[in-house]
């Protein structure tokens, strides 16, 4: 089936920013993203990530209302729709990356989720999520599942974890710090550190018993346990630039940044629009670890207001996404309509 302007077992489908109704479907948001796809006809974006040179000078043509609802679901699209049965109208292996977060069941206040189900039943839909998402995944694909619990249930996001057992390896475990104090004494002989740091945002928990959570954990799960990453990608300058030469591997100020990412909030969360965002930072970086490259596609079945999708147009690369709140997706597509001007895209 596969034929100019599929990829990925996909076909991309160019088109500018509409709301429109793909057969069988409650609705889909459209947004022109980058790509190395043919031209065609339709509007056109040139899209510069500072990023990824590839993209210093990339077309985006736009495709005809034809070519839409031909062969499955749109990309670049946040389909209003399960993710279950969303995934599970994707075709065997057609995507690159995943990057999501689940509801945690924790009672958050979501506009029509309700997340507070009996603990089997949630964890009997997370497998469920976990074969579809493993199905739809590539071979050399990585999924990256983020997944906090709350300080008088911290075993969630293990037991989440283990539903995804039985289909991945599980690769990496990161730690999405949002929230450290580090005291200058333990730093060691830093001239560019000057004193005590206490920095990031996190929710104080009013309790002798729990510690407030100021971290998450992101695993990183993939088919084979033998996916090579782009580390340097996001990498960190050395603080001791004599290792810069020292090994064979120091050839650059460059380092392996670790398993530790520090990703604050860039504002306070009670000023967003969605009880349980992640910073489009977090994607971002999961997206570069796995490694960019044109017409890579990540997937996010559960896309809340549109940080994945946001971090994929940010990088030069295609997204899809599943929500069932179509409150959500429309503060999505403000916000991917937000970040193209900006950028100085059309954006229609
Ligand atoms: C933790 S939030 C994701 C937030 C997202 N990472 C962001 O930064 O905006 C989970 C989202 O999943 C959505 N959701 C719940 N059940 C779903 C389902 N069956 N299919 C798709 N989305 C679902 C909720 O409405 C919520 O917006």
């Amino acid at each position: 089936m596969n034929g100019p302007g599929i990829s990925n077992g996909l076909r991309k489908r160019r088109n500018p920013i509409t709301e429109a109704v793909t057969p069988g479907f409650a609705g889909s948001f459209k947004l022109n993203s980058p790509s190395r796809s043919p031209a065609t006809t339709g509007p056109r974006i040139v899209f510069r990530s500072p990023f990824l040179p590839w993209t210093a000078n990339l077309k985006v043509i736009g495709v005809t209302e034809e070519e839409r609802g031909v062969c499955g679901l749109a990309v670049n699209t946040i389909h209003i729709m399960d993710c279950v049965e969303g995934m599970r109208r994707l075709q065997a292996g057609s995507v690159d990356v995943i990057v999501t977060s689940p509801p945690y069941n924790i009672g958050k206040n979501y506009n029509s989720y309700h997340d507070r189900k009996p603990r089997q039943d949630y964890l009997e839909w997370m497998g469920e999520v976990a074969a579809e998402a493993a199905r739809v995944l590539a071979d050399d694909g990585s999924f990256f599942l983020n997944v906090g619990g709350k300080p008088r249930d911290p075993w969630i996001p293990f037991d989440v974890v283990q539903r995804f057992r039985a289909h991945f390896e599980l690769q990496n475990v990161i730690h999405w710090i949002k929230s450290i104090a580090i005291e200058k004494e333990d730093v060691g002989d830093y001239d560019r550190i000057a004193g005590d740091i206490a920095v990031g945002h996190y929710q104080p928990v009013n309790s002798p018993r729990y510690l407030s959570q100021c971290h998450e954990h992101i695993f990183h799960l993939t088919k084979n346990g033998d996916v090579t990453l782009d580390k340097l990608a996001i990498g960190v300058a050395y603080q001791d630039k004599s290792n810069i030469g020292r090994w064979k591997a120091a050839k650059r100020d460059l380092r392996d940044r670790g398993n530790t990412w520090f990703i604050p909030y860039p504002t306070i969360r009670s000023s967003l629009p969605h009880p349980t965002t992640f910073p489009v930072k977090l994607p971002e970086m999961c997206i570069r670890l796995h490694g960019c490259r044109p017409g890579l596609l990540v997937l996010d079945p559960f896309m809340g207001i549109g940080s994945t999708a946001l971090a994929a147009i940010s990088l030069g690369v295609d997204y899809i996404g599943f929500e069932i709140d179509p409150a959500y997706r429309g503060i999505a597509k403000t916000r991917i309509e937000e970040a193209c001007r900006r950028r100085g895209d059309p954006g229609d």
